[in-house]
């Protein structure tokens, strides 16, 4: 157990990430641990909204960085839910619509906004004794992690849960839809996995 990070467990899914049910178990976990549970693609999701709302082009890196050192996104549970705010605002809601998810992973790929988004996790992980759920963490974030938990799934089972959640939430897509958004965002992340670091050999899967 290091002294920086008092009580960590990480949640990474690999090699194929959206919706193979981390968060579910993150959550879970979480809970029973009573730590706090960072979703840390929802920090990247609300930052895209942002953006997206901001009418600032994703190749910006410049304005991007900006934005992520302003921005101030945090976690809050009301009704044993857990709700994202970015500036005071709830916007649990709006960071998964379609236009975020498809623009996310785009985001993500800018390094100096990747650096920033780490220290901000890092500085969370500090205070409170936390699950973090994301494909960087064990390697990049906290590296020093006490517990390292891998999951995957199947592209239908990803594809399934993400369509109830989608319906959960007001959306109605089509499964292939879902697929192909699951897809090509897993194309994406994979062409910058260099950047993220992949699994350790200490580390279970
Ligand atoms: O897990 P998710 O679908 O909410 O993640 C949203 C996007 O953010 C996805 O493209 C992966 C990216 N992400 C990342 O690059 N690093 C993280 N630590 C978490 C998410």
């Amino acid at each position: 157990r290091s002294t920086l990070f008092p009580y960590t467990t990480l949640f990474r899914s690999q090699p194929l990430p959206a919706g193979s049910g981390k968060s579910t178990v993150a959550k879970l976990v979480a809970d029973r641990l009573k730590c706090t549970y960072i979703d840390t693609g929802a920090m990247y999701r609300a930052l895209t909204l942002r953006v997206l709302q901001k009418n600032i082009t994703v190749t910006d890196s410049e304005a991007l960085s900006q934005l992520a050192q302003m921005v101030n996104i945090h976690f809050q549970t009301i009704s044993n839910r857990q709700h994202v705010f970015c500036d005071g605002e709830d916007v649990t809601q709006a960071i998964r619509s379609p236009e975020v998810t498809a623009t996310v992973s785009s985001l993500a790929q800018c390094v100096p906004v990747r650096k920033i988004m780490v220290a901000k996790q890092q500085e969370m992980a500090k205070t409170n004794s936390v699950v973090m759920d994301g494909r960087d963490i064990g390697e990049v974030v906290l590296p020093q992690a006490d517990f390292k938990i891998f999951l995957t799934a199947s592209l239908n089972e990803r594809a399934r849960r993400r369509m109830l959640e989608w319906e959960d939430e007001g959306f109605k897509p089509l499964l292939t839809d879902v697929k192909k958004v699951l897809l090509k965002r897993d194309n994406d992340d994979a062409e910058r996995e260099v950047e993220i670091g992949r699994a350790s050999c200490r580390e279970r899967v």
